[in-house]
């Protein structure tokens, strides 16, 4: 077991006089002090704007932008960093895909999965499209063998992992069958991108998108992968520097990825993507996986173990978060408990109403977890909700 707790300066704090227990990682992850100093570092002693002044503060800044679309074009296998666009995160991304594919949209379908979060749902309908959902089982794994595509379905846009259950979606599979109709497919990578391998060739899509703050990055910052099928659509954002000439009748646009990164983009934050990569290719991507593996599956067991718990979903492959519900208390109160305890688990809905509704529920506990996290962390869970229980009881 690895315990990397150390290079998270804020996991050091006690809240409540605890020893802080952070499961709310699919909201956001923690940032380890390299990425930290590298943003600072930058702000210190070499910012400035990037792909317009000709000064030395320039031409660092432009030159540290750019090394980290290499790392994050690197990190998912694109053929060529012009595949990558720093965007402000995964929501952001994929509102740009919507506004750019609009026209096909409108009046059209997007096929879905039944775990989607909003932002992959609200894009599309704002672009005029009628939602379709894959069908899905009772442990919540999508049926792509029902998958009705008909001549109105112009994208098929699926998570990768559900940021509720920890689910992996079989994305391949969906790729190809979209391949046989021609379809393009944009993947959710949000909650995937910091736990499992990721190869856009190999998974056969077109758009790819994720955050920069839950894979131990800044906020306010994501990538927008998009093939080069597909270089020239309609920038979703004008503005400077994306252009290729302005007159007052009409504008020309230079190609991806400056096509679509108009204004001043979240320079530091770029530059957090690439310390981020080098600080998880650092201690070794295996070796994260391998640990993250083996503390997930601690987790779940034990929790399945509990009588008067309910976990939800069950997939072949799940990785990253687990969302439980304990016998008639609600969520809010379990999770209001489990915080006075130190150990911090996010309530709600998750962002994922239709998946509520198609389990039957208004919300769950979800605990979930980064590099960091260890088996420790989710024994002090389980005595943590034992403790929830006895006040109840
Ligand atoms: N999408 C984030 C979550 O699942 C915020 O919590």
């Amino acid at each position: 077991m690895i315990n990397l707790a150390k290079d998270f300066p804020i996991l050091a704090q006690k809240v409540y006089g605890n020893r802080l227990v952070y499961l709310d990682n699919a909201a956001t992850a923690q940032k380890p002090n390299s990425v930290i100093e590298a943003m600072s570092d930058f702000y210190r002693t070499e910012y400035s704007n990037i792909h317009r002044g000709v000064h030395y503060l320039s031409e660092i800044s432009s030159e540290k932008y750019e090394e980290a679309r290499k790392k994050a074009s690197d990190l998912i296998g694109a053929r060529d960093p012009r595949e990558v666009t720093f965007t402000s995160g995964t929501t952001g991304s994929i509102n740009q895909v919507a506004r750019s594919l609009e026209p096909s949209l409108r009046g059209n379908e997007v096929l879905v999965t039944g775990v989607e979060h909003h932002s992959n749902i609200v894009p599309w309908q704002l672009a005029g499209a009628k939602v379709k959902a894959i069908p899905m089982d009772e442990d919540c794994n999508s049926l792509t063998g029902s998958m009705e595509i008909t001549d109105r379905t112009k994208l098929i846009a699926i998570t990768h992992v559900s940021n509720v259950l920890g689910s992996v979606n079989e994305i391949r599979e969906i790729t190809e069958i979209a391949k046989d109709h021609d379809i393009p497919v944009l993947v959710d990578a949000a909650q995937s991108i910091q736990h499992l391998p990721i190869d856009v060739k190999d998974i056969g899509c077109d758009f790819l998108a994720f955050s920069g703050h839950k894979m131990y990055a800044s906020t306010g910052v994501g990538v927008l992968y998009t093939s080069y099928r597909f270089n020239d659509i309609t920038p979703a954002i004008g503005g400077g520097g994306m252009i290729d000439k302005v007159t007052f009748e009409g504008s020309t646009y230079l190609p991806p990825p400056l096509r679509f990164e108009a204004g001043t983009p979240d320079i530091a934050g770029a530059i957090s993507i690439g310390a981020a990569i080098d600080y998880m290719q650092n201690i070794g991507m295996d070796k994260i996986r391998k640990h993250e593996h083996e503390v997930y599956s601690y987790a779940r067991d034990k929790l399945l173990e509990m009588d008067n718990v309910t976990v939800y979903g069950n997939a072949i492959q799940m990785c990253g978060a687990v969302s439980f519900n304990l016998e008639n208390i609600h969520h809010y109160d379990t999770g209001l408990i489990l915080d006075k305890m130190g150990i911090a688990v996010r309530t709600g809905h998750h962002c994922a109403q239709p998946l509520m509704r198609s389990l039957g529920i208004e919300g769950t506990v979800r605990a979930s977890f980064a590099l960091y996290n260890t088996k420790e962390d989710v024994d002090m869970l389980i005595e943590g909700i034992k403790k929830v229980e006895m006040m109840y009881s």
